[in-house]
């Protein structure tokens, strides 16, 4: 065990990723930790307020996860365009998306990291973008390793040279948004444990790799890559703990949802998860543009969950959704460092 993530209270190398929108629950970060690693409680989408209450209720060690800003832009006419190509889906739900104004914001940011500064947590990681030099110091100042997720061996240059402690290596397989610090440039599609051990390459940096691990032979190749760490998420949406919706759970494990699709059609950004009509007709022409796209189809999305409507959701997953098990998450995570 890296020392490292040792004196983080590991005793196997494994990570609870951090999900947010609802899977991620106190109860699923409180599993992680009986299973001997971590969890990482996220701050996306919700008030620094609602964040810190989340914080209170985790009864173990824990990490967080914050969306660092990186916006990416629409213009107001790109972004009226989208609304009036999607009204068709919103009519049944009676929600008017020419009524939503365009809404480009940083996700609290600045109050979260003030939280974070008055009352310090163990480790914070950071998606989206790279925060800056200051914030990474007060946070060090403040006894908090943190952490960037990278999608290639340009960015974690770029985040070792920011200064952080370690970092998440997100390979393209993964469930949900992309890390990636260019939305409009994918990262290469190429095998986790090769993108570690390309990334070792560049950084001295303890690396967590992510991104469809989902067995026990997989999380065996990362660390022999080269990582510190394993970190999953999809394995774990269906389990007890989950906070996912209903929908989301049924379509995880409905045979007819065979494939995922990388699509920026829901939120502006790329992000993967299991194909549906929605993906079908807007993948091609949706723009970018987050977060203004994320606020526009929000309310479309929260409907269709409410009314097991799973064609007009976001169904995040990464490839390895065909092994996410109905169970207690504490078994799934044992189950996967059982070679370790
Ligand atoms: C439903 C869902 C929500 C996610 N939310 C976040 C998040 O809030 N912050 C973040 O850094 N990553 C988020 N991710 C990505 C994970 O951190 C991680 O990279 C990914 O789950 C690993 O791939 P896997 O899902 O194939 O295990 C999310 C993933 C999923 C599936």
């Amino acid at each position: 065990m890296h020392s490292m993530f040792a004196g983080l209270g590991l005793s196997v190398p494994v990570v609870a990723a951090p999900m947010a929108g609802g899977p991620t629950t106190p109860r699923l970060v409180a599993a992680a930790a009986a299973a001997g690693g971590i969890g990482l409680v996220p701050a996306g989408y919700q008030t620094a307020e609602a964040f810190g209450r989340r914080l209170a209720e985790v009864r173990a060690p824990f990490g967080v996860n914050l969306f660092a800003p990186n916006p990416v832009p629409i213009d107001d006419a790109s972004y009226h365009r989208y609304a009036r190509e999607l009204q068709g889906e919103a009519d049944d739900y009676g929600i008017d998306l020419g009524g939503i104004a365009r809404t480009e914001d940083d996700d609290h940011w600045r109050d979260k990291i003030d939280l974070l500064l008055a009352d310090p947590v163990p480790a914070a990681t950071f998606t989206f973008g790279i925060p800056d030099a200051a914030v990474l110091k007060a946070l060090r100042a403040a006894g908090t390793l943190t952490g960037q997720s990278v999608t290639s061996a340009a960015e974690a240059r770029q985040a070792t040279d920011a200064g952080v402690d370690f970092l998440c290596v997100q390979g393209i397989a993964a469930g949900g948004h992309s890390a990636t610090l260019t939305p409009d440039r994918l990262p290469a599609d190429v095998p986790l444990a090769g993108l570690v051990r390309e990334i070792a390459r560049v950084t001295d940096l303890p690396l967590i790799a992510a991104g469809g691990i989902a067995t026990a032979d997989a999380v065996v190749e990362v660390l022999e890559a080269g990582a510190a760490a394993a970190m999953v998420g999809t394995v774990l949406l269906r389990s007890d703990e989950s906070g996912v919706s209903e929908t989301h759970r049924t379509a995880l494990a409905d045979p007819a949802r065979d494939r995922t699709v990388l699509t920026h059609a829901f939120t502006g950004r790329p992000a993967r998860g299991l194909a549906n009509a929605f993906t079908d007709r807007y993948d091609e022409v949706a723009p970018l543009g987050y977060p203004a796209l994320h606020h526009l189809t929000s309310p479309l999305r929260k409907a269709a969950a409410a009314a097991g409507d799973s064609d007009r959701l976001h169904l995040w997953a990464g490839t390895g959704y065909r092994h996410a098990t109905a169970e207690p998450a504490a078994a799934i995570l044992r189950r996967l460092t059982a070679k370790l």
